[in-house]
């Protein structure tokens, strides 16, 4: 049963893009000569100069990341002007709003290239340029889409920050990138409930200095202050404005965007992404994974505040002139066949989501499911987080009615696109299983020494070379990047995760080793948490782990030490969630609160995680050796007081 493979079927086989002796022949080309078979491929991409150098990087330090040295050209252009030939009356961009009873839009790349330039003229207009970074903190309406692709248009470095994030996660991203510039909308909608987010950022904006201006747009309505001098309605700023904006010519690597993401350590990192690599990742990703053919109807469910939102709602599709729909609202709103309304509603093709979302569907039962047709469906997607076999087949049989191939895409906001996955008219499926490598990615699974495994085997997994997609630096710390990603293992690109490959070279994701845990598909560092908790004056010292979690993978446990004299309460354990919420923001909420009299520590002070995570996980039995801490008596009290039975 767990070795159960899904060949393609015939019929998708005709007519996909890649076959199984394709992919065998590209996937060889690339690792033989990298330089050729990237050569080749960016030609998909429209050039305003030809690159001199194809690859220039190293992974030894000091690391560096080149492609396409000296090539020249604006992803805005590649993204909208040049489909405006053959593509101009065709839907770039379908909206469909949290409530169905709102009204869907339909946006044409002719008409995406007005409301582009005209964004990047009201850009313009408030100061912004080339080099700059502008936050997005938005909704998901087709206006956050303009936003990123007027800032690519002047050469502006965007910075979207998700919009459940709280005013203080908001406050360090600006301060990080020192923006002067944040485009923000009144409110948005999630599930019928309001999201303030221009409220959000009047309580950002008190501890951000650099930002000189507010660019809102009116999108909802609701209630909301305007400061004088800072705060410009987005309406008012384009009257008269040109819909005429040229693209900016950019350098291969110069930056398109940065986007903050979650490590083991310290806050989180600002990932940056640069032009002519990263389009053509996000672009050639997009074709084949999804088999993205011309009347394709494809929907990624994720928000543009994260990286798949990034790729693949808005590069990915749109560099190949694919219709892209943005869905504002959530898998469970009005009820939970919301998703499978929206596939007959637009004729959706390709669908592209969480394991999460799946499972919380699969738990409302299959009824939601059948009240629609779902015949336009032709392959579906998931990403974020191991896919468990049960919600495989789930996603498998009752979705997809047994047509639909599913790609299961392994990937991180670091590697700019897909990694690991089946490519569907070339891959066999195995339930649980990202397949096997993409073009030009070469993995590597290490022993914790740093030894190669070869053949079958289990480890951890890095990557043995770079791929135009690769994520270029930190923003502003390049020794964190080194740090970080290449010096656990010298020479190879470290992922953080651990993985097994079995007998057919599959490759099988087994979720984080490091301090990074999984929250339904959210990335979060328990060291983050952890100083949220600690930013409660009643807290002495907190330690976070992640436990299993039916519906979100992983859910998030905490273990608090108060202060002498303070009364642990349940009035407590909602007072540090909300100081959690207010924080980083909703997401980051502690699933579970064990009050900890001490922590289990080495004798030099360092807390054995180990061993809280086998108390989280209800494994006690695992706990292995303690009489290396320094109180080993403190371990009993956790174990008999544990929370996760
Ligand atoms: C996890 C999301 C198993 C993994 C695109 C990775 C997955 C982290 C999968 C990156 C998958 C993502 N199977 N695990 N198909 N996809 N992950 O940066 O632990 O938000 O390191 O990027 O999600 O999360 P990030």
């Amino acid at each position: 049963m767990h070795n159960q493979k899904f060949p393609p079927k015939a019929d998708f086989v005709q007519k996909a893009w890649i076959n199984e002796t394709q992919y065998k022949e590209l996937y060889a080309e690339s690792m033989k000569d990298p330089e050729h078979f990237w050569a080749g491929q960016a030609d998909r991409l429209t050039w305003m100069k030809k690159w001199t150098k194809v690859k220039d990087t190293s992974f030894h330090k000091p690391v560096s990341i080149k492609w396409f040295t000296g090539g020249k050209l604006n992803v805005s252009y590649n993204c909208i002007d040049r489909h405006l030939g053959h593509h101009a009356d065709k839907v770039a961009l379908i909206f469909e709003p949290d409530s169905p009873n709102h009204q869907t839009q339909k946006i044409t790349y002719r008409q995406l290239h007005t409301e582009v330039c005209k964004m990047a003229n009201v850009l313009k207009k408030l100061g912004a340029k080339k080099g700059d970074i502008v936050t997005i903190y938005m909704p998901m309406i087709p206006e956050a889409a303009y936003a990123m692709l007027a800032c690519a248009r002047i050469g502006a470095i965007h910075s979207v920050v998700f919009g459940g994030f709280s005013p203080d996660s908001i406050a360090d991203r600006v301060n990080d990138g020192k923006s002067k510039l944040v485009i923000t909308a009144d409110a948005g909608y999630r599930g019928g409930k309001v999201v303030p987010l221009k409220d959000n950022i009047d309580k950002a904006m008190a501890k951000t200095p650099s930002v000189e201006k507010v660019l809102v747009f009116n999108y909802s309505q609701e209630k909301h202050d305007m400061t004088a001098n800072r705060d410009v309605y987005y309406h008012e700023a384009v009257k008269g404005i040109s819909d005429q904006c040229e693209p900016e010519e950019m350098d291969s690597e110069d930056p398109l965007f940065i986007l903050y993401t979650s490590g083991s350590t310290g806050k989180p990192k600002g990932v940056l992404h640069t032009t002519g690599g990263y389009l053509l990742w996000a672009s050639i990703t997009h074709q084949y994974v999804f088999d993205c053919h011309e009347n394709d109807i494809y929907w990624c469910t994720a928000d543009v505040g994260w990286v798949t939102g990034h790729s693949y709602v808005v590069y990915g599709p749109l560099a190949n002139a694919a219709t892209s729909l943005i869905f504002e609202g959530t898998p469970t709103y009005p009820d939970a066949s919301r998703f499978w309304q929206v596939v007959d509603k637009h004729q959706v093709s390709l669908f592209y989501s969480s394991p999460t979302a799946i499972r919380s569907l699969m738990r409302e039962g299959n009824d939601f499911v059948k009240k629609s047709s779902r015949k336009s469906l032709r392959v579906l997607g998931t990403v974020g987080e191991p896919i468990n076999p049960e919600a495989w087949h789930w996603y498998n049989d009752v979705v997809g009615e047994g047509r639909c191939p599913i790609v299961d895409t392994w990937w991180q906001t670091e590697t700019g696109g897909h990694m690991i996955t089946p490519i569907p008219g070339a891959i066999a499926t195995k339930p649980g299983s990202a397949t096997l490598p993409f073009f030009g990615v070469k993995p590597i699974l290490l022993t914790n020494e740093g030894q190669e495994i070869t053949g079958a085997g289990e480890g951890v997994l890095a990557i043995a070379d770079s791929w135009p997609g690769q994520m270029r630096t930190v923003y502003g710390d390049h020794k964190r990047f080194e740090e970080t990603y290449f010096s656990t293992y010298a020479g190879y690109y470290f992922t953080g995760d651990g993985c097994r490959r079995d007998e057919d070279g599959y490759y099988w994701i087994t979720g984080r080793v490091d301090d990074v845990i999984n929250v339904s598909g959210h990335r979060l560092g328990t060291a983050e948490i952890e100083s949220a908790l600690v930013a409660n004056n009643k807290v002495a010292e907190a330690a976070v782990v992640g436990y299993p979690h039916d519906i979100k993978g992983q859910g998030i446990y905490a273990f608090v030490t108060l202060k002498t004299g303070v009364q642990s309460s349940d009035e407590l354990k909602k007072e540090l969630i909300q100081t959690v919420r207010q924080e980083i923001g909703p997401i980051a909420s502690p699933d579970l609160i064990q009050w900890a009299p001490g922590l289990p520590k080495t004798r030099s002070g360092k807390i054995m995680r180990r061993i809280l995570r086998k108390i989280a996980e209800n494994a006690p039995e695992q706990l292995g050796d303690t009489s290396t801490l320094s109180d080993p008596s403190v371990v009993q009290d956790l174990v008999d007081k544990r929370l996760n039975r």
